[in-house]
């Protein structure tokens, strides 16, 4: 059992286990000290000075982020002397910070901000003109550095070297020159850079992707999983309900990731907005002339169509690995145990190197439900190997093949050549939100699916472990459905004409 102490914190006594700092034991506490330089996923700096608190007995105020709570301390952080504290370490950080609120895209989740309404309201003492730093340098791909904006806590420098192991940051110069930047020839270019504007706690890092597109207090947070590939990332989606579009991802703190999450996975929303999807569902009448229509059309469309053939030498379903378990099963229950559909194949990236693995989080697998997919399968009587069987469609003499796209086209090279292989077969049914399936001329008929963020389900992990999808953001797409939606639209228009 590990060793524990009790220690007073605003005279309230709290037990945590022996070598916990006083920061940690408030945080769980829900007892808010003012930081800057700690963050819970790097080492303790101690830079700020911010987190000043009393401990009784003691001459000085001291830091909470490396003070380890000891048996009897009776520390309080709401005395004049710490709250005092707290304003003038919050003026010492602002002495040369620009004023740029109105402009900077920290606004509204500013640690200064923040900080200055909760502990600072303090009259400016400052006469002197402000030092001026370099703005809008480029330091890597996807990110801006305005150095005049930093506060020098250092969470950047030690996200280099504990987490990507990079150490291209580092403090340069002293004083008030003292400045945040790249050593000279070298840029950042890890896949996990946008981590660096989260951890900032001020506007000094801005994302390249994000800068200047929107007001974080007009954006709705849900959590999510990163469909990205199967680390499965906890993350939050930002969106603006309101116009049906999306904005920006970010790493929620979760079991498969930490406090980070990659590159790649902070753009697995741009594919769900309208623009690049598709839009209405297809079909395609008995003169073969294709049609927009709704999702009650394509339905009617699909039903007798498959009402028309014998389901276990006629239909084949090709299924990507991109969709939650629940629809599986919804999928398997519906065509391969009800219908008697033989036919299913995998649709795998051929160009993909599943095993591959970075070290950090990023999996060569890109498909968040690998793991599931191989369950339901073997649930429905299939074999579970991850293989992919794209090309055993045109060979299967299939009449009927539905297609379950990707969701992420990003995430799949091949997609626009494996979609274009697909329209030379007879018939093909596309569930997908990909736009150009509807821009493609020979489709002849499609679903519009919705994405991740939309849904509720499950994806199962490299490890096996389950990533939640539970707060869905409406549709953008109003004919937008996922695979379950779709295969009880299916059923319930074969009972009501009498196909069973
Ligand atoms: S750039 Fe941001 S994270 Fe880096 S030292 Fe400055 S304030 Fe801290
Ligand atoms: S590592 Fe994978 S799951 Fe995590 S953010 Fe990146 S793409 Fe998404
Ligand atoms: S948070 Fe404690 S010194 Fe910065």
């Amino acid at each position: 059992m590990s060793e524990t102490v009790t220690f007073k914190l605003n005279g309230k006594d709290i037990t945590v286990s022996k070598g916990t700092t006083v920061m940690e034991a408030a945080r769980r506490e829900n007892v808010e000290i003012p930081h800057f330089c700690w963050h819970p996923g790097l080492s303790v700096a101690g830079v700020c000075r911010f987190c000043m608190v009393k401990v009784e007995g003691r001459p000085k105020l001291e830091i909470a982020c490396n003070l380890q709570a000891t048996n009897g301390m009776d520390v309080k952080t709401d005395t004049d002397e710490a709250k005092s504290a707290h304003k003038w370490a919050l003026e010492f950080h602002l002495v040369n910070h620009p004023l740029d609120c109105p402009i900077c895209d920290q606004a509204g989740e500013c640690g200064l901000q923040d900080y200055y309404m909760s502990v600072g309201k303090y009259q400016s003492q400052m006469t002197r003109p402000k030092v001026l730093k370099p703005k809008m340098l480029d330091v890597g791909r996807d990110l801006v550095l305005d150095t005049e904006r930093c506060i020098l806590c250092s969470r950047c420098v030690r996200f280099e070297e504990e987490v990507t192991k990079t150490g291209a940051l580092g403090i340069f110069d002293r004083g008030d020159r003292a400045i945040i930047g790249t050593y000279p020839g070298e840029k950042i270019e890890h896949n996990y850079q946008t981590n660096l504007v989260d951890i900032c706690p001020v506007g000094a890092f801005t994302s390249r992707d994000f800068r200047f597109k929107q007001r974080v207090w007009f954006l709705k947070d849900k959590p999510a999983t990163c469909p990205g590939c199967s680390t499965g990332c906890s993350v939050d989606v930002f969106g603006k309900p309101e116009t049906r579009s999306y904005f920006r991802i970010k790493p929620r703190k979760g079991e498969a990731n930490g406090h980070w999450m990659c590159d790649k996975g902070r753009h697995m929303y741009s594919h769900l907005n309208q623009d690049v999807r598709l839009r209405t569902a297809l079909t395609t009448d008995t003169k073969g002339r294709r049609h927009d229509t709704n999702f009650a059309g394509a339905i009617e469309d699909l039903g007798k169509r498959i009402a028309a053939v014998n389901p276990a030498t006629d239909i084949a379903l090709l299924v990507s690995a991109q969709h939650t378990s629940e629809e599986y099963k919804s999928l398997f229950n519906f065509f391969v145990q009800e219908l008697g559909v033989k036919k299913v194949f995998q649709w795998r990236e051929p160009t993909e190197k599943i095993d591959s693995f970075d070290g950090l989080l990023y999996r060569g697998d890109h498909n968040a439900n690998t793991r599931g997919l191989q369950n339901e399968l073997k649930e429905a009587g299939f074999a579970t190997e991850v293989k992919n069987e794209f090309d055993f469609v045109a060979g299967s003499g299939a009449k009927i093949v539905i297609a379950i796209t990707p969701e992420i086209p990003s995430t799949c090279p091949s997609l626009e050549k494996q979609l274009n292989h697909l329209t030379e077969l007879d018939f093909v049914s596309f569930w997908t939100s990909a736009g150009s399936v509807g821009d493609n001329k020979k489709s002849k008929h499609a679903l519009p699916m919705k994405g991740f963020a939309e849904k509720k389900g499950t994806f199962i992990n490299h490890d096996g472990k389950p990533g939640k999808l539970e707060s869905p953001f409406p549709c953008p797409v109003v004919d937008g459905r996922d695979i379950t939606e779709i295969v009880a639209a299916l059923k319930s228009w074969r009972h009501s004409h009498g196909s069973r």
